[in-house]
């Protein structure tokens, strides 16, 4: 796809030139045990094999894997043969943590729970949320603006932080400011742990089975159910409700039972959103920031745009939509480096794929980063090009081979949140500050449960 001749349709200026960012170089045969093993651990994308970036159902004798990137199949898988196909693995990974909340549910547990919260993402509701998005913006722009120009900052921990106060300031504010210190400290503490998780809930691991970490993680979840509940019982002593999604959990019913939610699934909840609702998105913007560091004629792009649209102003509701080159540009950065890597259901009985017979007990991964780079589907993968999401090439999309929010009934409660987010908070950044890449850094894509870069994303910032 020609960039420069695409841009001509609807951009007087051509485009800047496509590059190529870091990405992994896949193993060419499927690993043996213990080499999978150790490059699991280091990197669960080291074991993808390359046939998954090409084919669209890869599987390897005596292994009960199947690799799908077919986007009818992924739609069978999350769609229309979905009760043939569970959570099982993310459930394993995440219930120690989350519980049975929404993410971590399922049947008619998760339905209630997904109906209740529903209305906190309607998009009258998110648009009211952009002032905040700016105003978290700002609070960082400043903390940047004491430091001297030009200075190195860690840009994921930044945008972590930034989107955690977004998340605390608009679906679960609380009068306690130290709650929420707690729970970023106890989450990092749980993830230090995720490498050998990812690989125990992968193997289906006994319960018994020593895990490198486990203790300091219980540590983490116990810190942090309790944090939560902390501010739980905070609300529960306020004089006045407000219409947030915590009042809206602890309103709820069970259409079945009629019963509220009991405290544990209260917390459940809390927790999800908080840890769901803020680390994608950082890692959205963190690969956004790198992508624009690397390409300073894109990040001139979008700043003509945002100076356009915004005339200078704060970026407000009514400009989100117009904000299409922004977009685009996040749009590519989630395709390059899905903030969700990998998915994966479970079959639980003897089903047939598209003409593949799949015996109960196999994982179906999908593996959302070869997805977005799959040869067939994407020309020149692993090149950077927005111009992939001009209006009229996404209308061409398949809605099953770009999912960085996932697809089906379980597809991101926070999607649109997301997206207004990010793009607010860019938009809001690029207008007062430029980045560069740090010589010799260049980031590994690594598939925890979100896609971090190894070694933290390290960018130079100036304030204009
Ligand atoms: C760029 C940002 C985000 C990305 C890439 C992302 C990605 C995803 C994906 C892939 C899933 C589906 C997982 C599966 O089916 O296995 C998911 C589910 C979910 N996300 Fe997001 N997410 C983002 C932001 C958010 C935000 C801002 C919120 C809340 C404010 C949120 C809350 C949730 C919840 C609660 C679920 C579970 C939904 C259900 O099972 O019904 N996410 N997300």
């Amino acid at each position: 796809m020609s960039s420069i001749a695409l841009a001509a349709t609807h951009s007087p200026t051509p485009l800047p030139a496509p590059f190529t960012p870091p990405h992994i170089a896949p193993p060419a045969r499927p690993l043996n045990r213990l080499a999978f093993i150790a490059k699991f651990v280091r990197n669960p994308l080291l074991v993808v094999p390359q046939a998954v970036y090409e084919q669209d159902v890869v599987r390897f004798p005596g292994r009960p894997v199947v690799w799908v990137t077919e986007p009818g199949l992924i739609k069978a898988v999350l769609l229309d043969q979905r009760e043939q196909f569970r959570k099982l693995v993310q459930i394993r990974l995440l219930s120690p943590l989350l519980g049975k909340g929404i993410l971590t549910s399922e049947g008619s547990e998760w339905k209630w729970q997904r109906q209740t919260s529903a209305p906190m993402f309607r998009h009258h509701e998110l648009t009211t949320f952009v002032p905040t998005f700016v105003r978290a913006t700002r609070d960082l722009l400043a903390r940047w603006r004491q430091a001297p120009s030009g200075t190195t900052h860690d840009i994921e921990h930044d945008m972590t932080r930034v989107t955690f106060d977004v998340i605390s300031a608009t679906l679960l504010p609380s009068a306690d400011a130290t709650v929420g210190a707690a729970i970023e400290r106890s989450a990092r503490l749980f993830q230090k742990a995720g490498a050998w998780s990812q690989l125990y809930a992968v193997a289906n691991a006994p319960p018994w089975l020593p895990q490198p970490g486990r203790r300091s993680q219980r540590q983490a979840v116990h810190m942090l159910r309790s944090s939560v509940a902390a501010m739980l019982h905070e609300r529960r002593g306020a004089a006045h409700a407000r219409d947030d999604l915590m009042h809206r959990l602890m309103q709820a019913h069970d259409p079945e039972t009629g019963a509220p939610m009991t405290e544990e699934q209260l917390i459940d909840n809390l927790l999800t959103f908080y840890l769901a609702g803020h680390e994608t998105t950082a890692k959205a913007l963190t690969w956004t920031l790198y992508l624009l560091a690397r390409s300073p004629a894109w990040a001139g792009v979008l700043k003509d745009e945002i100076a356009r649209v915004t005339g200078g102003a704060d970026v407000a509701a009514e400009h989100i939509d117009k904000l299409g080159l922004t977009q685009q540009v996040i749009k590519e950065s989630m395709r390059i480096y899905p903030p969700v890597p990998m998915m994966s259901r479970q079959a639980v009985a003897d089903t047939a794929l598209g003409g593949h017979a799949i015996t109960a007990g196999t994982s179906v991964v999908l593996p959302i980063y070869a997805l977005h780079r799959h040869a067939a589907r994407w020309p020149n993968p692993h090149l950077f090009d927005p111009e992939r999401f001009a209006p009229e090439q996404e209308a061409k999309m398949s809605r099953y081979q770009y999912m960085p929010f996932g697809a089906g009934p379980r597809i991101c409660i926070g999607m649109a949140f997301a997206m207004i987010e990010a793009t607010a908070m860019l938009a809001s950044m690029l207008q007062c500050a430029r980045f560069a890449t740090i010589a010799g850094h260049e980031p590994e894509p690594v598939a925890r449960v979100t896609l971090a870069p190894r070694g933290g994303m390290p960018l130079r910032v100036w304030l204009e």
